[in-house]
């Protein structure tokens, strides 16, 4: 059972999320929870302020301390050894999120991911309360929501008993730094474009050799970073061979 604590001013942007599809199903297998907190159920002000002006000036504003740090710390404990969870704070300036990265996490007992905003947060949450900071891309978001949907449902299809076939998840792309090469079903013609003989054969080891050849090439052409480091699991050396995908 995976626990997940979200902090995030848009609570409302997760309802549908963490309902629908495998995430809903990995909730309702009692794999996961998953429980959104709104940042301004820890403000004490009238106005329930999160935010404020930088010092030394600049655009945007910054999340203050004081309810960030009191979030944190009611979900996952002081930070140190202690600690009942480990806690994520999703921003651009974050190490950039991988498979291995998402494998790690999703064997952690509970997290607690906190939702930046882009314009920033106050250093001395992240020096104080803070265990790590993720990015999902060298692209810019108003927030960390999408990032932090991105990494739960990327766990959600490593937990056990939450996709219906097994193999699926140690199959897919990047668990053997490898892309999915081209994948056809039914019609065998479709506007006079034919499927490939091989699929067609039964002859399930071929099929499984034209797969990682396909595999390789895609990597190679269009991920030439991946493919430099790309490899089938160890003993397996051509791969899926005689395996049903
Ligand atoms: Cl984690 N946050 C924001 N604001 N933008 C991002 C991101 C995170 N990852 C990629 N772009």
């Amino acid at each position: 059972m995976l626990r997940v604590d979200v902090i995030t001013l848009f609570p409302g942007l997760f309802s549908a999320f963490a309902s629908e599809a495998f995430v809903g199903i990995a909730r309702e297998r009692g794999a996961l929870e998953v429980a959104v907190h709104d940042l301004r159920g820890w403000t004490s002000d009238r106005h329930r302020t999160v935010d404020d002006t930088p010092f030394g000036g600049g655009p945007g504003m910054v999340l203050k301390p004081e309810p960030l740090c009191a979030a944190i710390e009611a979900l996952a404990g002081p930070r140190g050894p202690g600690r009942s969870a480990r806690v994520v704070l999703f921003t651009p300036q974050g190490r950039r999120l991988d498979q291995a990265h998402v494998a790690r996490l999703a064997v952690e007992p509970a997290l607690v991911l906190v939702c930046g905003r882009y314009e920033g947060v106050d250093q001395r949450v992240i020096d104080l309360a803070v265990d790590e900071e993720v990015s999902i891309g060298d692209y810019v978001l108003s927030g960390g929501e999408l990032p932090a949907m991105t990494l739960i449902e990327a766990m959600t299809r490593l937990l056990p008993g939450v996709l219906g076939n097994p193999a699926s998840a140690s199959t897919d792309s990047f668990e053997d730094g490898l892309l999915e090469g081209p994948q056809y079903t039914r019609p065998a013609v479709f506007r006079g474009v034919a499927v490939p003989e091989v699929l067609r054969s039964g002859d399930h080891a071929a099929i499984a050799r034209w797969r990682v050849e396909q595999a390789r090439t895609a990597t190679r052409e269009r991920r030439p970073d991946l493919a430099a480091t790309g490899r089938r699991k160890p003993g397996t050396p051509e791969g899926r061979e005689g395996e049903e995908r």
